[in-house]
Parts: C-alpha cells; sequence; structure tokens
C-alpha cells in the first residue's frame, strides 16, 4: 500500500481503516490529505478490496475539527472552487465505493469533518463527539457537499438550523436527529466500531455493494425508479457462489464463508 503523508492507513481481515493524521491541527483538510484521501480510497474501491473501510482521525481531540482554515484564507475564488472540487471527489469516492464506510467521530466533526462522517455510511460517536457546520462563523458556506448530504441525512429544517447558526451540538443531539447511528462511551468507541465492522465483514460483498448502490441511487429517483434499480439488483445476485451457498447454508443448518463471487 502506497505511503501518506497525512493519513495512516492499514487493513486487516477484510477491514481497511483510514486515520487522517494531523493531530496536532485537529486532523484539518488540507489539499494533500483530500488528494491523499481520493487515493487512498480509490485503492480500498479496487477489485477483491476490503470488504468495510472505517475512517478516523488521529490523536485524542478530533475526527476532522474541518477543512484548513489556513491554507484557505489565501484563496482566490477559483482556487476556491478547485478546493471545494477537491473536497468533493474525496466525498463522493467515499460515497460510491463498493464496500461501506464507517465514521468512527471520537471529537470534533466541524465543517468539512461533519461532511467527510457524512460521506461515509453511518456515523458511530464517541460521547464526547461534536458536530457542526460552522463554516458561517468564517464568512462561508459548507463546501464539501454538506448543504446536501446534511438536509438529505437530517431533514431540510434541521440542516438549515445548523449551517445557519453555525452551532456545534453534542453527540446526544446528534443521535437524536439521525445524524448518527449509535454513541457509545469514548472508552467504548474502538470496540463498537469493530465490532460492527467485523459482522458486515461477513457478509457477502457483492449484496452489500448492490445494497449500497441502490439506496444512494434511489434516494435521488423516484419510488417507482428506485424500486426497479433495486429489483434489477435483487436479481443480479441470483447465480452467485454467494448467492447458492448462502440459501444452501440456511436449508442444511450450516455456516457459510461467503467469497465475494
Ligand atoms: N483549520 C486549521 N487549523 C485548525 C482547524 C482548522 N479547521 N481547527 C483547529 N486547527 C488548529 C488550531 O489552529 C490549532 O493550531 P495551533 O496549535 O498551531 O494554533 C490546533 O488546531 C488546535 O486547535 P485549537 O483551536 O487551539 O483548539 P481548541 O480546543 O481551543 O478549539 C476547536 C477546538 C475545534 C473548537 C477550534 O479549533 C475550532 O473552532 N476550529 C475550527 C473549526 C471550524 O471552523 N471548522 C470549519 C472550517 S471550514
Amino acid at each position: 500500500m502506497a505511503d501518506y503523508s497525512t493519513l495512516l492507513v492499514s487493513e486487516t481481515d477484510g477491514i481497511a481503516t483510514i486515520v487522517v493524521n494531523r493531530p496536532d491541527k485537529l486532523n484539518a483538510l488540507n489539499r494533500t490529505v483530500l488528494d491523499e484521501l481520493a487515493e487512498a480510497v480509490r485503492h480500498v474501491s479496487r477489485t477483491g478490496g476490503p470488504r468495510v473501510a472505517i475512517l478516523a482521525g488521529a490523536g485524542e481531540r478530533a475526527f476532522v475539527a474541518g477543512a484548513d482554515i489556513s491554507e484557505m484564507s489565501t484563496l482566490t475564488a477559483a482556487q476556491a472552487k478547485a478546493f471545494s472540487d477537491a473536497g468533493h471527489a474525496a466525498c463522493d469516492l467515499i460515497e460510491r465505493a463498493p464496500c461501506p464506510f464507517i465514521a468512527k467521530v471520537n471529537g470534533f466533526a466541524l465543517g468539512g469533518g461533519c461532511e467527510l462522517a457524512l460521506a461515509c455510511d453511518f456515523i458511530y460517536a464517541s460521547d464526547k463527539a461534536r458536530f457542526g457546520q460552522p463554516e458561517v462563523n468564517l464568512g462561508i458556506m459548507p463546501g464539501f457537499g454538506g448543504t446536501q448530504r446534511l438536509a438529505r441525512r437530517v431533514g431540510p429544517g434541521r440542516a438549515r438550523e445548523l449551517v445557519y447558526t453555525g452551532d456545534h451540538i453534542m453527540a446526544e443531539q446528534a443521535l437524536g436527529m439521525g445524524l448518527v447511528n449509535a454513541v457509545v462511551p469514548a472508552a467504548e468507541l474502538e470496540e463498537r466500531v469493530a465490532a460492527v465492522a467485523k459482522k458486515i465483514a461477513q457478509k457477502p460483498p457483492l449484496a452489500i455493494a448492490a445494497s449500497k448502490r441502490v439506496i444512494l441511487r434511489g434516494l435521488e429517483a423516484d419510488l417507482v425508479a428506485a424500486c426497479e434499480l433495486e429489483a434489477q439488483a435483487f436479481s443480479a445476485l441470483f447465480g452467485s457462489e454467494d448467492q447458492q451457498e448462502g440459501m444452501r447454508g440456511f436449508l442444511e443448518k450450516k455456516a457459510v464463508t461467503f467469497q465475494g463471487r
């Protein structure tokens, strides 16, 4: 696996872990981080790659405290567009990766950090985590998909309030609005994320990838078209080794191991 200057990337037993590694800057996203993230996610998305990925931030205090404000402070409008495009590219790659991404949020997930977590399939947060889109306090607005993915996740009313006020919210509030899937004591976050990742890694990867694709595309389609998409993806799994093995296992009351074929 490639060496990265701002990420720690590892892979064990079908579970990839990508850690943004700038703890002294609360893992703020500069252009190098965004480009390396895109490269790492492309690598994770390769055929026969890991079955699930965990995205985290290094250190005790932050998942990611936002886009790098010192780098952004001197950007021209054209450079800001390129920066936003790089953020979108990284988030889109995560969202469209064949394997699920779990955001493990231990602390601040602000601005671009919240947006990055929202690009993941779901978020597990420690009880110390804080979320928010504070860009308005800097005279700007979310630029890595926050106006869109946040509104889709928590509804437009709550998204507007977070974006217009720039307020930070605690993990429990984020749980209440459906922004995160689970809040666990900080000391248990690692273990809980590892457990859900392990469970997903044992499931048939073709079925997981198809489910991920159909949920994402279906959200943008009308119900009839979305259900048709589902019927096509569902039927395409028949004839796969995993479908045959999975059903045989049930009928013969035997445990099965899915091969991803
Ligand atoms: N961009 C660049 N650097 C950042 C950063 C960001 N988004 N967030 C934190 N940092 C840096 C700080 O500048 C500081 O660096 P320094 O030690 O070299 O001065 C270091 O990370 C620690 O942050 P600090 O502000 O000292 O910690 P704190 O505990 O007082 O506050 C936060 C933590 C998260 C509340 C605060 O850092 C913050 O508001 N960050 C910006 C959040 C934001 O607006 N994000 C959206 C950006 S679009």
